[in-house]
């Protein structure tokens, strides 16, 4: 019997915390669609990669099917730039037909109004990447000066999707560093009052992201500063953070058994445990998801990294702490985020967000390549 993504996702949580199976079942799954971006980010290298020797979309859909037949909830789709593989949006909708949350993220410089509708079909989260509200920091942490076109198509996306009633929930990708870090007000109030997005994500930089990423690394009295605003704006806006992460901000404490995610590169390669650490690569062109997964070998690849807290990434941290901890599960994601998202999109699907007066004000640290300087902003 086929059952839907809630009750997969309580059937994940105590068939492997309470039964401690050999196979376990993964609830989330990661492809990595497309290596090549069009974008020249500082603190990201995937913009150097070249394109591979894909699978074809007949390939993408097996492992697709596999995907959730082992009994995966969600399915996120990542590079290099999504929207630049041709199969994005077919892909998506047949894995949402087959009953998997969508998700993408995008840096959104190949959208156009005609995707607005393929957005609503295919996508349950539309991602998209929006580090700054000043276009001179923008271009200066990602490269290219796209945010003036990026804020006018988000808004046209949130209009779209609110004309067509549509459930899919759109997101800001927040990367945090130190150009940014001293503007988190800002950016919050920009995403939610100036562009009606549904919810926010914010990622500290990862110094091992990129051969320059470590240049990007907030400064302390800027974190202490921006874990600040954004715990003051939990009840304000639907932030996709938990508090449990704000409050560990850069020192998760976290298991991270690696096999709650099925990993996959652009290659249709599946990444064992996960793409950070390359322990055991299966080509799933020639061999089936579902076989390699439950190999006895495998699992004890995912085994033996189940303590592994290699990455400082508060995505890794808090799917980790999702899989295997259900309090933070019903209160931090459910109640703390997923609840107000699901509340903001219909609001905005009623034409019913409203802007919010903020009297809030925060020391700003601006970056400064020596020693930073505090400046109060009145
Ligand atoms: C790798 S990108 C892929 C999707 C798309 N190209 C984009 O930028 O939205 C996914 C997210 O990772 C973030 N990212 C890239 N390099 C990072 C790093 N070194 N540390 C933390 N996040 C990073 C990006 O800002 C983006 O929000
Ligand atoms: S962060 Fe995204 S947009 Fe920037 S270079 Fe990396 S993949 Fe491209
Ligand atoms: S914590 Fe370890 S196993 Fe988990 S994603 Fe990071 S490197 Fe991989």
């Amino acid at each position: 019997m086929s059952i839907g993504p809630n009750l997969r996702w309580i059937r994940n949580h105590f068939y492997n915390r309470l039964l401690n199976p050999s196979v376990k079942i993964p609830t989330y799954a990661f492809i990595t669609i497309e290596t090549v971006c069009n974008s020249r980010c500082g603190y990201c290298d995937m913009w150097k990669t070249k394109r591979g020797n894909q699978p074809t979309t007949e390939e993408w859909k097996t492992i697709i099917d596999d995907i959730r037949d082992l009994g995966a909830v969600t399915l996120t789709f990542s590079g290099g730039e999504p929207f630049i593989n041709k199969d994005l949006f077919e892909l998506a909708a047949y894995a949402r037909s087959r009953g998997l949350i969508t998700m993408v993220v995008s840096n959104l410089s190949l959208f156009n109004g005609s995707h607005i509708e393929k957005i609503s079909e295919s996508f349950d989260f539309f991602g998209t990447s929006i580090d700054s509200t000043k276009p001179e920091v923008y271009k200066e942490i990602r490269g290219v000066d796209w945010l003036e076109r990026n804020k006018q198509n988000i808004k046209k996306i949130t209009d779209g999707l609110a004309d067509l009633k549509s459930s899919t929930a759109v997101c800001a990708m927040v990367t945090v560093s130190n150009r940014n870090a001293g503007e988190i007000h800002d950016v919050l109030h920009m995403v939610f009052d100036e562009l009606n997005m549904d919810t926010i994500s914010f990622n500290l930089i990862d110094p091992q992201g990129g051969e320059n990423a470590g240049n990007f690394v907030p400064m302390e009295q800027q974190i202490d500063i921006y874990k600040k605003i954004i715990l003051d704006h939990m009840s304000v806006y639907p932030i996709m953070n938990s508090t449990r992460y704000i409050s560990q901000f850069g020192n998760f404490e976290y298991k991270c058994n690696p096999y709650k995610c099925i990993q996959i590169n652009h290659e249709g390669t599946l990444i064992s445990p996960c793409l950070f650490i390359e322990g055991r690569n299966f080509n799933l062109r020639e061999q089936r998801l579902s076989d390699v997964w439950k190999a006895k070998s495998t699992q004890e690849i995912y085994s033996n990294f189940s303590d592994c807290r290699k990455c400082n990434l508060g995505c890794v941290a808090e799917s980790a702490w999702s899989t295997y901890d259900l309090n933070f599960m019903i209160n931090e994601v459910l109640r703390g985020t997923l609840l107000p998202t699901l509340k903001r999109v219909r609001d905005r699907n009623r034409k019913n967000t409203r802007k919010v007066e903020c009297k809030l004000e925060y020391p700003r640290i601006e970056y400064k390549r020596q020693e930073p300087v505090i400046k109060v902003i009145n």
